[in-house]
């Protein structure tokens, strides 16, 4: 197909690079450091188990001018290559050195101001990814389907991009097939909507998926906002780390998310916060934006905007 010959041309950018050390481990592969043309760049092997992951990506990156954004995680290059008869998939991104959104906050208390920026990054990629521009740049409507902390990156102590599109579909391609049942990776559990979980999606297969996104994107509204340094201080935690197990099952997921409609818990100093009314509105956002019903969800424009009037508006 289309792509097949972008790969080719892209042969030699894995020699190209000079591997410095591995940044990251998981089930989807490795993350390395590298160099190239001076610059250093990440390199996400994946297992060729995960190919359809690597072909996503780059569909995705490729097909759907997913143009140059500042919130999006920029994309390089891609190499297919075979070593010892294994197949070997690179894909080649900008390297950003404070990793993880997960690992900052695991390590990093924030003040007001480089939390509401946080947290405003995030909503314009997701805002841009979302939305369709039948401009100049036709740009195509993606949902991303696995929004977590551990898939946006820090680009400095003030601003996100989002990453790893491995399971992203685009409006066409929800048009065209059932992805709804379908049989390649579905999105990480303990951040999986209600109505993913329970199966109860819609007629209209891609809006079900942008509203999951913005489900997912509440879990880590929320991760962000505990970590804000405004005594008491409260831990890093993941969103239902004391109700499920840390490897949750479908099961462990449904029972506490559907069936016990359990929510994470807001911190009632940062809630009933009379001093910081942005604080509170920062809470509504969240509460309705995990709400039960994707549909009285808030989309991501709406957040966004939210989030940038708070920036103005708040004086500290
Ligand atoms: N971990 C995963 N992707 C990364 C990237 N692009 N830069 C730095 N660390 C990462």
């Amino acid at each position: 197909s289309g792509w097949g010959a972008f790969i080719l041309t892209q042969r030699t950018i894995s020699k190209q690079i000079t591997l410095i050390q591995c940044v990251g481990k998981g089930r989807y592969g490795e993350v390395w450091k590298g160099l190239f043309q001076y610059e250093a760049v990440a390199v996400k092997k994946f297992l060729s188990r995960d190919e359809a992951s690597f072909n996503r990506e780059i569909e995705i990156y490729t097909h759907s001018n997913l143009n140059k954004h500042e919130n999006i995680l920029s994309f390089i290059g891609a190499d297919v290559t075979s070593e010892n008869s294994c197949t070997r998939l690179w894909l080649v991104t900008a390297y950003h050195e404070l990793g993880s959104l997960f690992d900052f906050l695991s390590q990093n208390i924030l003040s007001f101001t480089d939390m509401i920026s946080i947290m405003a990054s995030i909503a314009n990629g997701l805002t841009y990814l979302h939305t369709e521009n039948f401009g100049t740049q036709k740009k195509v409507a993606i949902a991303h389907r696995d929004i977590k902390s551990k898939n946006i990156l820090m680009k400095s102590r003030s601003v996100c991009c989002i990453a790893d599109f491995g399971l992203a579909v685009t409006k066409q391609i929800t048009g065209l097939l059932d992805v709804g049942r379908n049989n390649y990776r579905v999105g990480t559990k303990r951040y999986m909507a209600p109505e993913v979980l329970d199966d109860s999606f819609g007629k209209d297969v891609f809006t079900a998926y942008t509203c999951a996104d913005i489900y997912s994107f509440a879990l880590v509204l929320w991760e962000i906002l505990r970590r804000l340094d405004l005594p008491p201080l409260s831990n890093y935690e993941v969103p239902y780390q004391y109700k499920v197990p840390s490897d949750p099952s479908f099961e462990d997921m449904h029972k506490i998310v559907c069936v016990e409609q359990f929510r994470p818990e807001i911190p009632s100093h940062l809630e009933m916060n009379t001093e910081m009314p942005s604080l509170q509105t920062i809470c509504k956002i969240i509460r309705e934006s995990w709400s039960k019903n994707p549909f009285s969800r808030l989309n991501a424009l709406r957040i966004k905007k939210s989030l940038i009037n708070l920036m103005s508006t708040t004086t500290i």
